[in-house]
């Protein structure tokens, strides 16, 4: 069932999510089924439980052919229950972000390049990665929504923030 999406200013988005503490689970199942739901019927490239007001740590991403992340490697369908990352090394990428929370606006974001994730897959299995670039990118936008941040406090130039339809004529300015 697709979910209705919290913006920003919603006090739940700014919340620290609780540990899923059984898994598998059947109502962990439901979340999953609307999470997924709703991340593409907006064409998202993930969702974090809490941006459908539910306080729990469990993030869905997927990137294949997506209108709204043109031009970015394919990242597989995961999902990802009490997940951990820990960065490699102390690379900072910037890039631009978008979020279902935050409709219609785009912000260049510094973030880790390589990270190590870890988490459970619905069915309780361990999911253990290293990844890079874009996949590392969206895993840390998903996990800071479960400890209530919002990728515009992570923007270090605020004149790096704006519309998409603006921003897409900056981008476009060597
Ligand atoms: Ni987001």
């Amino acid at each position: 069932m697709i979910r209705p999406v919290l913006r920003m200013g919603d006090p739940r988005l700014l919340r620290v999510a609780e540990p899923v503490a059984r898994v598998p689970d059947a109502e962990l199942g439901e979340l999953i089924t609307d999470m997924l739901d709703t991340m593409r019927a907006l064409d998202g490239a993930g969702l974090a439980a809490p941006q459908i007001g539910v306080g729990l740590r469990v993030v869905v991403f997927e990137v294949g052919h997506n209108p709204r992340y043109l031009q970015v490697e394919p990242v597989p369908l995961t999902i990802l229950v009490n997940p951990e990352i820990t960065p490699i090394g102390d690379d900072l990428v910037e890039d631009w972000e978008g979020c279902l929370s935050v409709p219609g606006l785009r912000g260049l974001v510094p973030r880790h390049d390589r990270i190590h994730y870890t988490g459970l897959a619905p069915d309780g299995s361990r999911i253990e990665r290293s990844v890079a670039g874009f996949h590392a990118r969206v895993v840390q936008h998903e996990c800071d929504h479960l400890d209530g941040v919002l990728y515009p406090r992570r923007i270090s130039d605020l004149t790096r923030f704006g519309f998409e339809a603006e921003i897409a004529r900056l981008r476009q300015t060597p």
